[in-house]
């Protein structure tokens, strides 16, 4: 039986690579063998569209349907109602009614452990269950910390988004010593690195001097290329789509480094 690892993909940036990068990592992890579970719990639903959900709208069952029964202290439908599955990788979609849920979270008491409660009972079947979530610091974001073991910070070099990362840090040390006393920084990836301009290897030499000895550094860092949103436009994931480009070899090795192997892009 599994003990699956729930890892959050997060950052208090927008558009830093959180979607595409949930979505290639739950990829990069079943081309290793592991089974694997993406949850969006971002209401833009970027994530489904990804995993080809035209319209988010049209889903019975999202994961915002689940956080209004979990809030409810209603009975959870069975897995198989709302576990969707693509290329070997599960997923559960999101939808608008997760800003309902968002609205709703902040009128309840002691909240914070919605999702955690949905999460738990899966992880027996999985692996790993990797949750994408919204850039906002809110209360989604905080029910997302309560249930993950630890958190992928995602930091884009052309987005000035180490301005955000102290807040998220301060933020997750919080929710650890208050919410959930297991939760760990995974560590840093670097997204759209643009190698040609350098900022990509001036980042990499301030976060490693800033965070020396307390956070990973991932060594796999995704470059820049068109191919990651014309993969997202025909729904598939790199390693379908453009397998051999230098940002899915990227996301092989960043799963790698995740699952502990050695690096090879070190
Ligand atoms: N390595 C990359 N190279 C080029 N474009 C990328 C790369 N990674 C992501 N993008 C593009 O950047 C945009 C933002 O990516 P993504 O949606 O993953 O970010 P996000 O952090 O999830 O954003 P949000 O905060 O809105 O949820 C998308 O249009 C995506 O296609
Ligand atoms: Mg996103």
């Amino acid at each position: 039986m599994n003990m699956g690892k729930i890892i959050l993909v997060g950052a208090t940036k927008g558009g830093v690579g959180k979607s595409v990068s949930s979505y290639n990592l739950a990829y990069s992890l079943a081309s290793e063998g592991k089974t694997v579970l993406a949850v969006d719990f971002d209401s833009q639903a970027n994530l489904s569209t990804c995993f080809g959900i035209e319209d988010p709208a049209a889903v019975p069952v999202t994961i915002g349907h689940l956080m209004m029964t979990q809030i409810d202290d209603e009975e959870l439908p069975e897995p198989s109602e709302y576990i969707q599955s693509r290329n070997g990788v599960d997923f559960i979609p999101a939808s608008m009614v997760l800003s309902a849920v968002d609205a709703k979270l902040r009128l309840e008491m002691g909240a914070e452990r919605m999702l955690a409660n949905i999460l738990e009972p899966l992880r027996d079947a999985y692996d790993y269950i990797i949750i994408d979530t919204c850039p906002a610091l809110g209360a989604l974001t905080i029910n997302a910390l309560a249930a993950a073991d630890s958190v992928v910070i995602t930091v884009n070099p052309q987005l000035l988004a180490m301005k955000g990362l102290q807040e998220f840090l301060k933020t997750i040390k919080k929710i650890k010593s208050r919410i959930n006393p297991k939760l760990e920084v995974e560590g840093i990836l670097l997204t759209m690195c643009e190698a040609r301009t350098n900022l990509c290897k001036v980042i990499s030499e301030q976060l490693t001097d800033t965070f020396e000895g307390q956070i990973r550094i991932f060594n796999s860092k995704i470059p820049n290329t068109v191919k990651v949103g014309e993969s997202v436009y025909y729904s598939e994931p790199l390693l379908e789509y453009a397998p051999q480009t230098k940002a899915c070899q990227a996301y092989l090795d960043f799963g790698k480094e995740l699952i502990g192997y050695e690096s090879k892009s070190a």
